[in-house]
């Protein structure tokens, strides 16, 4: 992991403080649904639980985009042209990033924007390292938010947007509309994006993905009790809590929910917060999306439809869109 040679820039910290992940949790859990912010799962901790749902046999999502990603990376090099910078979101293990990297034709910069530092600071070093004429900036923020760009941004013409996972389905549809609007004012006029989407599919295939037979998502989905225990002073009794994650055929989208065993009072950084038995906090939602409806839903956000890949079994989908 030497960083010799290599053009890491000074990581730019713009991680969500104490007192805002306090309030946002405080917030959500005086609404009548209960509910906490996802972004709050990635913890040291909730990061490598992550990385290691990505590898259960039910959740197909990262192994099928991985694949396609590799079946169809010369051909998105070949419309992305020379030179572009990579701005990826959400840039985790770093996996199809180097799939990317690979293949793109002289990227000038990549930018991985991450809200777990700890993983964020890991994993570009060893990009650093192995890709050393790719100058590297990142970036540690809530991506939710606007933010600004490192400053080897300033020479950059042309940029490639790279969100995959189908992390554009944690956000609800106008939250989806509002990130992409922002996204496209980022990049540009000659700006790319390159997202990655889960298709609608058979109800029971969903629901496995998001209940894993070694109980990995449901540790993942109660890690959130631990970090606010630890961080926030919280006294959740993680045994009083379940894991619930089930498809909504009207939303189309998978809900991830802690449900209460019991009634309960829980305390959070001095504040009580009551739970009837059954009672759920409401921690994720993942939205599934028909190519057409993704198309219309960039659309509603200015971004004009480049290419679409599927994978064989339609399981995932990979969009390519312009700015203009
Ligand atoms: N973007 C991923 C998805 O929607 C995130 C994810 C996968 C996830 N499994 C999860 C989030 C379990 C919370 C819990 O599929």
């Amino acid at each position: 992991m030497s960083q010799n040679n290599s053009q890491l820039a000074a990581l730019i910290d713009l991680s969500p403080s104490v007192a805002e992940f306090r309030a946002s949790v405080w917030a959500g859990l005086a609404q009548h649904q209960k509910t906490i912010p996802a972004k709050f799962f990635y913890d040291r901790e909730g990061s490598r639980l992550f990385e290691e749902i990505c590898l259960t046999p039910e959740y197909y999502p990262t192994r099928t985009e991985k694949k396609l990603l590799a079946d169809v990376v010369s051909e998105i090099a070949g419309l992305a042209g020379p030179g572009r910078a990579v701005l990826e979101f959400g840039s985790g293990a770093g996996v199809k990033t180097r799939a990317l990297l690979d293949r793109l034709d002289a990227p000038a910069a990549y930018v991985p924007v991450e809200i777990s530092r700890a993983r964020l600071v890991e994993v570009t070093s060893e990009l650093a390292a192995d890709y050393p004429k790719i100058q590297i900036a990142p970036v540690c923020a809530d991506y939710t938010k606007p933010f600004n760009l490192p400053s080897v941004a300033m020479g950059v013409a042309h940029w490639l947007g790279f969100f995959p996972g189908s992390t554009i389905g944690n956000f609800t549809p106008p939250q989806a509309v509002q990130f992409l609007s922002q996204v496209r004012r980022m990049l540009g006029t000659t700006g790319l994006m390159l997202i990655g989407v889960d298709l609608r599919k058979d109800i029971a295939v969903l629901n496995a993905a998001y209940n894993d037979a070694a109980g990995v998502t449901a540790d993942f989905n109660l890690n959130l009790l631990t970090r606010i225990n630890r961080e926030l002073d919280g006294d959740f009794d993680l045994s009083q809590f379940g894991h619930s994650a089930f498809y909504e055929p009207e939303q189309g989208r998978i809900e991830m929910h802690l449900i209460s065993r019991r009634a309960q009072s829980v305390n959070v950084a001095g504040r009580a917060f009551d739970f009837a038995a059954d009672e759920t906090i409401h921690t994720e939602n993942s939205y599934k999306y028909d190519v057409d409806q993704f198309r219309c839903l960039a659309a509603s956000a200015g971004w004009s439809h480049r290419a679409v890949w599927t994978d064989s079994d339609r399981l995932f989908s990979l969009h390519l869109l312009a700015c203009e």
